[in-house]
C-alpha cells in the first residue's frame, strides 16, 4: 500500500487550484442514467471514487468515456441490466445513489447495501421510506435492496434528517414520477443543489434549490447536454485549513467561498486572516492559534467533512477547544492518531476536548478513513522530524494530485508507491 512521508515544518504560500467536487459529480453521474441522451460532464476529478461510479454504470451496459481536462461522456441509452453488486458498492456508499435513478428509468434495481468509509453505522432507511411513498415496492435480502416500479407517483415526502444521500435518491427519481413531489426537510447542502441545477438542465422541473422543500413536477423524460460540475468546498477548505495552520499565505482559486462560508468564519475565529474576492480564497496564518468551540451540522452549519482537518489545527491552538460532531457518530477515529503525534485530545461522548500543545512531533500514523487521511496530513505538516502516514489509499478516493498540490506550496511531501 502506498505510504506519504512528510518533513514538517514549511510554511505554505502560493497559490492552489481547486478540482471539482467529488460529492458533486458522484450523484450527477448516476442521474445520466435518467437521460435519454448522450451527456458530457466537465470538470469531473480524477479520483477513485469516480472510478468506482463509472465501473457501476458500466455494470448497467451504459458506456462512458473520460477525457483528459475532467471531461467525462456517457451514452446512456444502452442500459440493459439493472443490478450493482456488492464488489463494486462495497467500495463506496455513494454507489447507492443508483437506485433511485435506475428504478425510475427502467422500473426495477438490485442494489447491494452500500459500504465507504468507516464513519458509523450509516443506514439507508432514509432513502427507501422516501423512495417507497412514490410508489417503489422494496425488499432487502441476502444483502441487497431490491426495488420494483414501474410508474412512479408523485408524493409529499417528509425526510426524518436532512440526508443528502437520501435528498438526491428520491429526487432523481421523483423527476420521472407522475404528477408533483414535494420534499420536505431536504438537505441544502451545494451538491444537492448542484444535482438539481443538473437535473434541471436536462429538462428537469424543479423549484426551491437551495431550500429544504424541493418541489419536483415530474417529466416523461430527460434528454441530454453538457454541464459543469461546481468545485470542491471540502478541498478547498483542506487548503484553507493548512494555509493557516502553517502560518503561510495560500491562496485557494476557482473556488465558490459562499460554499464556505462556515469554515472561513470559524478560521476568522481562530485568528486566521481571510480575503474574499470572486473565486479566490486567500488565508493568512496567524502566529498564535485561538481555541474555539465548533459543531459540525447540515449545510449552511460548520461541514462534518472538514471537522478533521480544523482539528489538526486546534491541537497546536492556545487554549482547550471543543469539537462537537453531530452527525455521524463515529467520526473520531483521527484523534488515536493525532494524540501519537502529542496532541493532547480526550473524547466525551460526541465532543472531542483538544487541549492546544506548543507542538507535534512526527511519527508513524494511519489514514482510517478520506477526511481523516486528510487531517494527518495536515497535522503531518507542523510536527516536527518526519510523519508517516500509512493506508492513504483513503486519500486518493477524495483528492485529486494532494502532494502535487502541496507540494507546489512548498510542503515538503512523498508518496512511497507500494514496495517502494
Ligand atoms: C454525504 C457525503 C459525505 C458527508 C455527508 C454529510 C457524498 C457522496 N457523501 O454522505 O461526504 O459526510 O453527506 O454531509 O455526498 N442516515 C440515516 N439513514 C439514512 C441516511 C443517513 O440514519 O437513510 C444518517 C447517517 O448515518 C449519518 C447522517 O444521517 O449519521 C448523515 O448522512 P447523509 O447526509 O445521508 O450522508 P451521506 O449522503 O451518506
Amino acid at each position: 500500500m502506498d505510504r506519504i512521508l512528510i518533513r514538517g515544518g514549511s510554511r505554505l504560500q502560493g497559490e492552489v487550484q481547486v478540482s471539482g467536487a467529488k460529492n458533486a459529480a458522484l450523484p450527477i453521474m448516476a442521474a445520466t442514467i435518467l437521460c435519454d441522451e448522450p451527456v458530457t460532464l466537465e470538470n469531473v476529478p480524477n479520483l477513485v471514487d469516480i472510478d468506482s461510479m463509472e465501473r457501476i454504470l458500466c455494470c448497467f451496459g451504459i458506456e462512458t468515456k473520460r477525457e483528459v481536462g475532467g471531461i467525462f461522456r456517457v451514452e446512456p441509452k444502452t442500459l440493459r441490466w439493472f443490478e450493482a453488486p456488492y464488489d463494486l458498492v462495497r467500495k463506496m456508499r455513494a454507489s447507492f445513489f443508483v437506485l433511485g435513478p435506475l428504478v425510475a428509468k427502467s422500473g426495477q434495481a438490485r442494489v447491494s447495501m452500500p459500504g465507504g468509509c468507516a464513519i458509523g453505522r450509516r443506514p439507508v432507511d432514509i432513502h427507501i421510506k422516501a423512495l417507497e411513498k412514490l410508489g417503489v415496492e422494496i425488499a432487502v435480502s441476502h444483502g441487497y435492496v431490491e426495488a420494483h416500479g414501474l410508474e412512479l407517483r408523485g408524493a409529499e415526502i417528509v425526510l426524518d434528517f436532512p440526508s443528502v444521500g437520501a435528498t438526491e435518491n428520491v429526487l432523481m427519481a421523483a423527476t420521472l414520477a407522475k404528477g408533483e413531489s414535494v420534499i420536505r426537510n431536504a438537505a441544502r447542502e451545494p451538491e444537492v443543489s448542484d444535482l438539481a441545477n443538473f437535473l434541471v438542465a436536462m429538462g428537469a422541473k424543479i423549484e426551491g434549490i437551495g431550500t429544504d422543500v424541493l418541489h419536483v413536477q415530474g417529466v416523461q423524460s430527460l434528454s441530454g447536454g453538457a454541464y459543469r460540475v461546481i468545485p470542491d468546498r471540502i478541498e478547498a477548505e483542506t487548503f484553507m485549513v493548512a494555509g493557516a495552520m502553517t502560518g503561510g499565505d495560500v491562496t485557494i482559486t476557482d473556488a465558490t467561498p459562499d460554499h464556505c462560508t462556515s469554515v472561513i468564519e470559524k478560521l476568522r475565529q481562530i485568528g486566521a486572516r481571510l480575503d474574499v474576492t470572486d473565486g479566490k480564497i486567500r488565508v493568512q496564518g496567524p502566529d498564535e492559534f485561538k481555541p474555539v468551540e465548533v459543531s459540525t451540522m447540515p449545510y449552511p452549519g460548520f461541514p462534518t467533512d472538514s471537522q478533521a482537518q480544523l482539528m489538526a489545527l486546534l491541537t497546536i491552538a492556545k487554549g482547550t477547544s471543543i469539537v462537537k460532531e453531530t452527525i455521524f457518530e463515529n467520526r473520531f477515529m483521527h484523534v488515536s492518531e493525532l494524540v501519537r503525534l502529542g496532541a493532547d485530545i480526550t473524547i466525551d461522548g460526541n465532543c472531542a476536548i483538544v487541549k492546544g500543545v506548543p507542538n507535534l512531533s512526527g511519527s508513524p500514523i494511519m489514514a482510517s478513513d478520506l477526511r481523516a487521511s486528510a487531517a494527518l496530513i495536515l497535522a503531518g505538516l507542523i510536527a516536527r522530524g518526519e510523519t508517516e502516514v500509512l493506508r492513504v489509499y483513503h486519500l486518493d478516493r477524495g483528492y485529486e494530485h494532494i502532494e502535487a498540490k502541496l507540494s507546489a506550496l512548498g510542503a515538503n511531501v512523498e508518496r512511497f508507491r507500494r514496495g517502494q
